[in-house]
């Protein structure tokens, strides 16, 4: 008797749990349709980025009581760095009912996305924090973001370069050149390369997984898993380059060619670097070698940044706005748009030029210059076509080297007084990292 008590009244809550659902179902307007759908629904609607606060709202919930097909974007994912990698095999093995895909293994975007045709609730953006496609302009045509002839640097036409130079820095923290000496073929060999690199196998590109952001070799994704709340839809891996003879060995074996082709690309952008130094000091009034003269033992880091077709691009980002933590950047991006920066309060697509790179002013060349050069935020957003492949190389001072705004951009008396105190290029680096990507500029942190 009491055994079909209990029966009864497991059958009553069945029965209640299953009008709770249909209630809910209802309420979202999507009759029949699963509860991945709901949450994505709710998401999409409230601009919700952070996918934990949905899952604890979830797990409290009755329909997930007598429902548990948990989905892999309601657990505490170790994308967030709050589950480690080693801890893998306590993780359960949950499969989405589209693909029968185990998801929970994916530590790459690369290998989750070849199996979802939606973006994952932890790469959904609060409302107040999306693209808006619509609204971005296009520096095609009225060319908004100068584009500079290097071909006469070391001629007649030095000055007028100078003054580009100089103009673009100051007005936009943003230039692109062209003629600039790096071989058209190790432009191609370079993007090539990247573009073998993030098709090879899952085990194989895993041999150079860390989410530790101070190893010099890592393939990692979004940007710093272990800090973020919101996922970018990024892969990337990144290579300390300088001096070479240091880093070189730890570089991917695969594809075979990869060490050889990167090291070139490395050691001519680098010539290229060391003549721009040469130019935006000058263009400051400077001795020539001054700014190169301010690095110590200068740092030369380059990342490949894979974003893969996105499903709904309006609702994440690649990279969200940022600034440059670093000196000077120097971007190649493929032939796919994506790059965007902020001028004037308005975002604007950089478009692909080929063979052209794209120059941006760093966080600690504002702080050189005495807040004359701007390191403007930019952004990369995602599209639904094509996957995109653009490849910065980011050159810094040394972690000891110290930075502070040059003696002759100071001038107590006509109102130049100096902007930033002096700090280490390390200081800043580690609060730069520990902070995460935001739009606020970490250079506040370091005002005198
Ligand atoms: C970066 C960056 C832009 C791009 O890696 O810091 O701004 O277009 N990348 O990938
Ligand atoms: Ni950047």
């Amino acid at each position: 008797m009491a055994g079909n008590g209990r029966q009864w009244s497991n059958l009553m809550h069945l029965a209640a749990a299953v009008v709770r659902m249909k209630v809910r179902a209802a309420m979202c307007g999507k009759h029949g349709e699963n509860a991945r759908t709901t949450s994505e629904q709710l998401l999409r609607r409230q601009g919700e980025g952070d996918y934990r606060v949905l899952a604890n709202r979830k797990t409290t919930h009755p329909f997930w009581k007598i429902r548990p097909s948990v989905r892999y974007a309601d657990l505490p994912l170790y994308m967030d760095g709050e589950l480690q990698p080693q801890k893998q095999s306590k993780i359960p093995q949950l499969k989405t009912k589209k693909t029968g895909m185990s998801m929970l293994t994916k530590l790459l975007l690369t290998d989750l996305v070849s199996g979802v045709n939606y973006v994952p609730s932890n790469y959904i953006r609060p409302l107040s924090d999306r693209p808006n496609l619509t609204e971005v302009g296009k520096s095609e045509g009225s060319n908004l973001i100068p584009v500079i002839d290097l071909q006469g640097l070391s001629g007649p036409n030095h000055s007028d370069l100078i003054t580009q130079i100089g103009l673009a820095c100051q007005d936009h923290g943003f230039f692109q050149v062209k003629n600039h000496g790096v071989p058209e073929k190790m432009i191609e060999n370079v993007l090539q390369i990247a573009r073998e690199f993030f098709r090879l196998p899952e085990s194989e590109r895993l041999k150079n997984y860390s989410d530790d952001p101070s190893k010099t070799t890592r393939l990692s994704t979004s940007f710093n898993v272990k800090t973020e709340k919101v996922s970018n839809w990024r892969d990337f891996l990144r290579l300390h380059c300088y001096p070479l003879q240091n880093y070189v060995h730890e570089w991917p074996a695969n594809p075979p060619s990869f060490r050889e082709e990167v090291a070139e690309y490395c050691s001519s952008v680098r010539g290229l670097v060391l003549r721009l130094l040469g130019a935006i000091s000058e263009s400051l009034g400077l001795e020539t070698d001054y700014i190169d003269n301010q690095l110590g033992n200068h740092g030369q880091h380059m990342a490949m940044n894979y974003y893969p077709p996105c499903p709904e691009p309006e609702l994440t980002y690649g990279l969200p706005g940022h600034t440059d933590p670093n000196l000077i950047t120097i971007l190649l991006q493929d032939d796919v748009p994506g790059l965007q920066v902020l001028h004037n309060g308005k975002w604007v697509a950089v478009n692909p030029i080929p063979n052209t790179f794209i120059i941006n002013i760093g966080d600690q060349m504002q702080v050189i210059s005495n807040d004359r050069y701007k390191s403007v935020l930019h952004r990369a957003v995602v599209n639904s076509d094509k996957e995109r492949i653009s490849i910065p190389t980011f050159y810094c001072p040394s972690p000891d080297a110290l930075i502070g705004p040059a003696p002759e951009l100071i001038d107590d008396e006509d109102n130049r007084p100096a902007v930033y105190r002096k700090f280490t290029y390390q200081e800043f680096y580690d609060k730069f990292w520990n902070r995460g990507l935001a739009t606020e500029c970490c250079l506040d942190m370091f005002k005198a």
